[in-house]
């Protein structure tokens, strides 16, 4: 569709955009089941794929309802999107950090199409086209409910694993910081005690070895008395 200048052919231009976002939802879906490790979360990618497909039946039914062709358009937003994801996971190793990382870019996803379906299914409606509103709400109701599942699995388990993850690795964070700094302060007061006892250990010699030689030098004769005897002895 070359121009949008009614009501009408924006309709028809939404539908085929969301075509595409379902299309390449389909060809995501089986990526993100096999990436999840809750087996909820691998459950409700699987349930939404087979969804998907329904939807995409339905668009086409949609579009041919109103007398047009589906036609070859690709949806800039969701493959953005999922691309956005994509990139997410990989960054991340498998676990609940992983799955939130999956939940996150799913809800984006199903946000962009509930936003689409919601008005698409509104202009359906005004226009007189119940039989393509009626298509379309049928798809925004699963979507919603696909949304919800996930808000659920999140909180039922994946977030709160997440943070716990985060607060384990904080924790050994910590303890290997407290260990170096154990072993830094001990190294430091080894060293101090050991300068201290050989400080005490001259300062308790140092008397003693000026002693010593105090008593050595009085013994022995000073140059006078040694001359005066000398003298004597002559
Ligand atoms: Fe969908």
């Amino acid at each position: 569709m070359a121009t949008v200048d009614s009501l009408r052919t924006h309709l028809i231009d939404e539908l085929i955009d969301l075509l595409d976002a379902e299309t390449q939802l389909t060809d995501t879906l089986p990526t993100l089941a096999h990436a999840a490790t809750s087996k909820a979360l691998q459950a409700a990618f699987q349930k939404h794929l087979k969804e998907t497909r329904g939807h995409v039946t339905r668009l086409n039914q949609a579009l041919r309802a109103l007398g047009e062709q589906p036609s070859s358009k690709t949806c800039k937003a969701m493959k953005g999107l999922l691309e956005e994801g994509n990139s997410m996971m990989k960054k991340t190793v498998a676990g609940s950090l992983r799955d939130a990382v999956m939940i996150t870019a799913a809800q984006k996803a199903e946000h962009y199409e509930m936003a689409s379906y919601g008005t698409a299914r509104t202009y359906a409606t005004v226009l007189g086209e119940k039989a393509v509103a009626r298509l379309l709400a049928q798809t925004l109701k699963e979507e919603k409910g696909a949304d919800q599942a996930l808000t659920r699995i999140a909180e039922e388990g994946i977030n709160q694993e997440a943070a716990e993850e985060w607060h384990s690795q904080q924790d050994d964070s910590l303890l290997m910081r407290t260990a170096e700094w154990a072993g830094s302060t001990a190294g430091y007061a080894s060293r101090e005690v050991s300068r201290g006892l050989r400080a005490a250990v001259s300062t308790l010699r140092l008397p003693q070895i000026r002693s010593a030689k105090s008593a050595a030098g009085s013994q022995r004769p000073s140059a006078n008395t040694r001359r005066r005897s000398a003298a004597k002895k002559r």
